[in-house]
């Protein structure tokens, strides 16, 4: 492949929420474009660094140590400018003037649809999913999921323990922007009373403190309840009403942003390392307008416009599981209900 690449100069961006995970597909999109003699530009602070030619020269020394490392070395931003038609073109003069024939974008569905802007302006853009909210449709996975899902349930445990020792309800916030999968895979890993999501309708009454009421004739004590921040209701209401309604000492914890930071887990590194080569490879072959993306354990790519046209449900099974395990809940199981 060495005599043909379709790109002897490239950048790479991180944009967006930041996730654990960027910095290791950083590394990967640095030490793959350095393996095909392909020069690799780094840019700082997202697409407001690339309007402003915040360029940092990159090779594997550059990346030395920073697989396990949280957060991203090239920073991150939101850029206003580069929302309107003269930033996207802007940045793709900045591309041009300075020979940067490729961009791996490294961030959410906002990012992508910059991404998608600036391959309308003919830059050769590839998208890798990064997101603690793994809400990006195309994609089973994004980069960041799994280690904020440990932080939050590490963080969880903990609260358990002290609620168990004064049979008090605790009620956790987690993040998760306006979806629910992180909410309802922690929820399921801690054995949670109740999960609080945005993509369910839910009857605070029998949703709610009927649940818990009925946790405690099983004989619980302490009770654990997880809410989505997309939900309609602040995380102290909840706390208060159920208190007001139980009688049950309740304390609430808005996890907030820890639940971003930390070193990758080992999921984190393997698949950003994967899509940092595979985006890579894929402008060398003088590929553009793709989405780097996980169907279930495959590394796959898409179209960017197919990719952003897509949506993606709550795991409906997940949720019956849950209601099935947590409430001994036949209906649940047979998938009635919700
Ligand atoms: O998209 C990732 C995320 O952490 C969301 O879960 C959260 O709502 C949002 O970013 C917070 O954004 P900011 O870091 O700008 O406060």
């Amino acid at each position: 492949m060495a005599n043909d690449l379709a790109v002897k100069r490239i950048g790479v961006l991180t944009s967006g929420g930041d996730a654990p995970g960027m910095n290791a597909a950083i590394r990967a999109v640095v030490k793959t474009a350095a393996c095909l003699r392909i020069e690799c530009i780094g840019i700082r602070h997202g697409y407001t660094g690339l309007l402003n030619g915040h360029f940092l020269p990159m090779d594997e020394k550059s990346v030395k140590g920073i697989i396990g490392r949280g957060g991203t070395m090239l920073y991150t931003a939101r850029s206003e400018e580069f929302a309107t038609d003269e930033g996207v073109e802007r940045a793709a003069d900045v591309c041009r003037r300075n020979n940067i024939e490729g961009l791996v974008v490294i961030g959410g569905d906002g990012s992508f649809r910059g991404a998608r802007n600036l391959h309308s302006k003919g830059v050769k853009v590839i998208g890798i999913p990064c997101t603690i909210d793994n809400d990006i449709a195309c994609t089973t996975y994004s980069v960041g999921y799994d280690t904020a899902c440990n932080t939050v349930v590490e963080a969880v445990d903990k609260l358990n323990d002290t609620m168990q020792s004064h049979e008090r309800c605790s009620v956790v916030e987690v993040m998760g922007r306006h979806a629910g999968h992180l909410a309802l895979n922690v929820g399921i890993a801690t054995g949670a009373t109740v999960i609080m999501i945005p993509e369910r309708n839910y009857d605070f009454e029998n949703d709610v403190i009927e649940r818990i009421r009925r946790a405690r004739l099983s004989g619980r004590t302490n009770f654990n309840v997880i809410v989505a921040e997309g939900i309609d209701m602040p995380v102290h209401e909840i706390s208060s009403r159920i208190r007001e309604a139980t009688g049950i000492e309740t304390r609430h914890t808005q996890l907030g942003h820890v639940q971003r930071g930390g070193g990758p887990q080992v999921r984190d590194r393997v698949v950003a390392s994967g899509m940092g080569y595979m985006a890579v490879r894929l402008l060398a072959e003088g590929e553009s307008g793709r989405i780097v993306a996980m169907n279930g354990d495959i590394l796959v790519h898409l179209d960017i416009d197919e990719a952003l046209d897509m949506t993606k449900d709550l795991n409906n099974e997940a949720y019956n599981m849950f209601k099935a395990l947590a409430f001994l809940d036949k209906e649940a199981f047979c998938g009635a209900g919700d």
